[in-house]
């Protein structure tokens, strides 16, 4: 894939989980594998190879990871590679979302409970922490956990013992945790809505997972991988992408980050014409990012407003971004922007040097081109 434009060429792509297998050994990335249930971690980016070094590292250790990052991101596949590379990586990996229990069911839900010690305790269970003995649990979306618990959850953190609900014993537990989540825990502790010593119980090692907008290098490599994947269970003649299209990804914000992506790429797969992913075909707010990224929209105040001028730099701004796109080439600009070569030739002109004169329309004296036909 070449990719066109104000990009950089991405270097050949390779998996992570590649160099994985290096330097933790093939066993280990077999178990990465596994636990990660086949979904390989995707990226060269330099953000991301830190993180999975420390995950390797802090991987030999029971230590805490609090992995932070806006959603999307990766937080998860992250905290199952840490186990993965755990000397737990053969036991469970328990994965709680917090966020998603109702909050009166959630102490029985990670500590068990007694048979009868609430209404419909017809049975005593098992709590996720005692499934995930000799494994890790992974307390996913942890800020929505609600103070009260937050004591208990500290007390089980320090002393590896947990109490189900309604019991009058305590049970041992050998577990690692992984915490995960998008809210900036630090803000919650300071306005008292996250326990402090709980907080620093957690971040032992924290890691933070860095938005797909901060390491856009990956989107071509991470596109590739999902349109393979997405080939392989939807489509029987290969869809690939076109050019123009990948840049148009590669510049996108991607506020839902690789979750964002992927299903993009996945609904693109389904509904391609011809097996190609074009321009056109991309939804129109990544289409229009570019432009509006770099053209704010133009506010009309009291004190009026200078269209004239205000269509010229918007003219000229995109003119500016074709000849960038193209390495100067006027030919492809104007083709790029559904102009003739000549109209652009006069646009530019007009700018340079004011007001067009008889003739303007007749040539381009920059020569630049070899081999134009318009
Ligand atoms: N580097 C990556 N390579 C391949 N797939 C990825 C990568 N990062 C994320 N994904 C995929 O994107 C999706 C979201 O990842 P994950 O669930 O780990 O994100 P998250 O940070 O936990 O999100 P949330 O905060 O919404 O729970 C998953 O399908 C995951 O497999
Ligand atoms: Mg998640």
């Amino acid at each position: 894939m070449r990719i066109v434009g104000p990009v950089h060429r991405p270097a050949p792509a390779i998996l992570l989980m590649a160099s994985f297998e290096s330097s933790a050994g093939k066993n280990a990335a077999e178990n990465a594998a596994a636990s990660t249930k086949g979904t390989p971690l995707i990226g060269q980016h330099a953000l991301l190879r830190q993180i999975l070094t420390i995950a390797e590292r802090v991987a030999r250790t029971d230590a805490s990871v609090l992995i932070g990052g806006e959603s999307g991101t990766g937080k998860e596949l992250i905290a199952r590679q840490v186990h993965a590379f755990s000397r737990r990586a053969n036991a469970p990996f328990i994965p709680v979302n917090c966020g998603a229990i109702p909050a009166e069911l959630l102490e029985s839900e990670l500590f068990g409970h007694e048979k009868g010690s609430f209404t419909g305790a017809i049975a005593s269970r098992q709590g996720m922490f005692q499934l995930a003995d000799s494994g890790t649990i992974f307390l996913d979306e942890i800020a929505e956990m609600r103070l009260d618990l937050q004591a208990k959850l500290l007390r089980v953190l320090q002393e590896h013992e947990i109490r189900p609900v309604g019991a009058d014993r305590t049970v041992r537990v050998d577990f690692r945790v992984v915490a995960a989540t998008n809210k900036d825990l630090k803000q919650l502790v300071e306005k008292n809505l996250f326990r402090e010593d709980l907080y620093y119980r957690l971040a032992v090692i924290p890691v933070h997972m860095p938005a797909l907008r901060e390491r856009r290098s990956d989107v071509p490599l991470l596109v590739q991988h999902f349109l393979a994947e997405h080939n392989r269970r939807h489509s029987e003649t290969p869809v690939t992408i076109a050019e123009d299209a990948m840049v148009y990804l590669w510049e996108y914000d991607w506020p839902g980050n690789v979750r964002e992506l992927e299903n993009l790429i996945e609904r693109m797969v389904i509904l391609a014409d011809e097996n190609r992913i074009r321009l056109a075909d991309l939804p129109p707010y990544v289409r229009s990012f570019i432009s509006e990224k770099k053209h704010p929209k133009p506010i009309l105040t009291d004190d009026g407003f200078d269209l004239q001028q205000a269509v010229e730099d918007f003219e000229m701004g995109l003119i500016d971004e074709a000849l960038r796109r193209t390495g100067g080439n006027k030919q492809q600009a104007a083709r790029l922007l559904g102009l003739k070569r000549t109209t652009l030739v006069a646009k530019l002109r007009r700018v340079r040097e004011g007001p067009p004169t008889a003739g303007d329309l007749d040539g381009d004296d920059d020569g630049e081109m070899q081999g134009e036909t318009a």
